[in-house]
């Protein structure tokens, strides 16, 4: 996508810096390992590319907040979210994984834990090796209101993750069924999470509304790629203003109850704000 690019470990200080000195000061961070394999081994390797991407960006910029997004599926061969058997998705085994690569991410200085795989009872699972870690003050921002989209094309083509078989609507939600995702909240609030996430979110503002009227939590809106891909196409042609479009989407999501966004346009709304 225009303006986004995959970072190896040597660059990332730069662009780090970038964003700080135009006021942007929280980080989420996605690892694409060197070797994929069935287990997805890299997501929770002590010396993985999070972790030390972690380690030098909290070495120099010791005051951002770094969110490290937990899932398998960019380190996965099948490209999946959890551990396969026989083409199915294992819930329940996945969950050790997911919970010692957020111990390995809060070990390496996460400020706070985001697990994106829509495993059911993760957010517990996690809960509960970071409070046996020590890690009762890192917090978890729970990707709750997930559904199964058009719109992380792509991400998924950035990060070589999309699923070599089948599809995620076993684990993702239902685009139709908005109520599954209040119960998801719920259900998260209830095993710990500290705050959530909604995604994709433009065209979720709904769910974003009904979640602030309906939960006493933070909501944060992603911002997804395909949404940022799209006005980013159109404003390439001149088919549109960007920093119009960009900026009453995001005033759209303040406006739905949104308590902070994850989005791609970050610096450029950085900059447009300071302007
Ligand atoms: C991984 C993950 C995805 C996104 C965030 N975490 C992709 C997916 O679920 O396929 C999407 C991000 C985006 O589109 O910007 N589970
Ligand atoms: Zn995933």
């Amino acid at each position: 996508m225009p303006g986004i690019y995959q970072f190896s470990l040597d660059k990332v200080l730069d662009e780090v810096k970038k964003a700080v000195e135009l006021g942007v000061k929280s980080f989420l961070l996605f690892g694409i390992p060197n070797h994929k394999d069935e287990v997805g081994s890299g997501a929770y390797e002590e010396n993985g590319v999070v972790p030390r991407a972690i380690k030098l960006i909290k070495n120099s910029y010791p005051d951002v907040i770094i969110i490290a997004d937990v899932c398998l599926c960019e380190y996965t061969s099948h490209g999946h979210c959890g551990l396969v058997r026989d083409g199915e998705i294992l819930n329940d085994e996945t969950l050790p994984l997911l919970a010692k690569s957020s111990v390995c991410y809060a070990k390496a200085g996460a400020d706070i834990i985001a697990p994106s795989d829509m495993m059911d009872l993760r957010v517990a699972a996690i809960r509960e090796a970071l409070d046996e870690e020590g890690f009762t003050g890192v917090p978890i921002l729970s990707y709750s209101a997930k559904f199964a989209s058009g719109y992380y094309g792509p991400f998924r083509d950035a990060a070589h993750s999309a699923p070599g078989f089948g599809d995620r609507k076993t684990y993702q939600m239902d685009p139709a069924n908005g109520n599954e995702a209040l119960r998801e909240v719920e259900e998260d609030i209830l095993e710990g999470a500290d705050f959530i996430i909604a995604k994709p979110a433009l065209a979720y503002m709904d769910i974003i509304k009904e979640i602030s009227l309906n939960f006493n939590i933070p909501i944060i809106a992603y911002n997804v790629s395909g949404e940022y891909a799209m006005v980013k196409a159109a404003a390439a042609n001149g088919w549109i203003d960007e920093k119009k479009i960009v900026m009453e989407n995001m005033i759209g999501l303040k406006r739905a109850g949104a308590t902070a966004i994850i989005t791609y346009h970050a610096l450029d709304v950085a900059r447009w704000l300071r302007e």
